[in-house]
């Protein structure tokens, strides 16, 4: 039998995750966070010390690189390092901004592209992140990107971050998405754009449960659920 996918593309900040996660849990596809993955090569490029832009550096780490990810009984998806779950950890800003810089090294996407495909040969999946539509699954059944305007996404981002009872400005966090966005949208490989056929979906004037209602609509309009 042949699985059916969703893929979600879109910048920080635009509300990817928790909608991708919701929507998973609506239609019982696997939800998968693929900008997780990301962050957990990085948080290991970073406990072996090694520069997360240095090339040379990173690409051996791959071979011994220990990475896991699973779902707990509460199906949410877990990131494991060394046997270390370190879902809390790859959430750290330095974190954010190494998972930028690694994600533009090759052999990072390469290796990663293998994991995330197999996934979706196995399961059907809403998977998030910022080539899913493009590189990984262009062949998806749905293909979105979900963008809203930086200064929306950086009040979210403030929220969230107010929410986990850490401090920051709501200029710093601007700089810092912005910075983001153009470091995924400049690197050479697997840049962020959006994919040939996938629907755009703006979220800037929407609240969750509207951007909810608007992307099952898309989904309806290609998959008979
Ligand atoms: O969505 P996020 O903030 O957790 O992603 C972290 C970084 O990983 C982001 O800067 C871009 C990168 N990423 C990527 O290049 N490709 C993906 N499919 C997912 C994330």
């Amino acid at each position: 039998m042949s699985y059916r996918s969703i893929a979600i593309d879109g910048p920080a900040g635009a509300g990817k995750s928790t909608l991708a996660r919701k929507l998973a849990e609506k239609l019982g596809f696997l939800y998968v966070d693929t900008g997780a993955i990301y962050r957990t090569v990085a948080l290991a490029v970073l406990r072996a010390g090694t520069d997360p832009s240095d090339q040379a550096g990173v690409a051996p780490l791959l071979e011994e690189l220990d990475m896991k990810m699973a779902y707990g009984a509460d199906g949410v998806q877990r990131m494991y390092l060394a046997g270390e779950d370190v879902s809390e950890a790859i959430r750290e800003h330095r974190v954010s901004g190494a998972a930028s810089k690694v994600s533009a090294i090759p052999e990072v996407r390469a290796f990663l592209l293998d994991f995330q495909r197999k996934l979706a040969g196995e399961h059907d999946v809403v998977m998030d992140g910022r080539d899913i539509g493009t590189v990984v699954l262009p062949q998806a059944d749905v293909k979105i990107f979900l963008t809203a305007a930086p200064e929306a996404r950086a009040r979210r981002r403030l929220l969230e971050l107010e929410q986990r009872g850490q401090e920051a400005g709501f200029d710093a966090v601007l700089r810092d998405i912005r910075e983001r966005d153009w470091q995924d949208e400049h690197r050479p490989i697997a840049p962020l754009k959006r994919a040939d056929g996938a629907a755009l979906l703006d979220t800037t004037q929407l609240n969750l449960e509207q951007s909810l209602e608007g992307l099952l609509s898309l989904v309806k309009e290609k998959i008979a659920l």
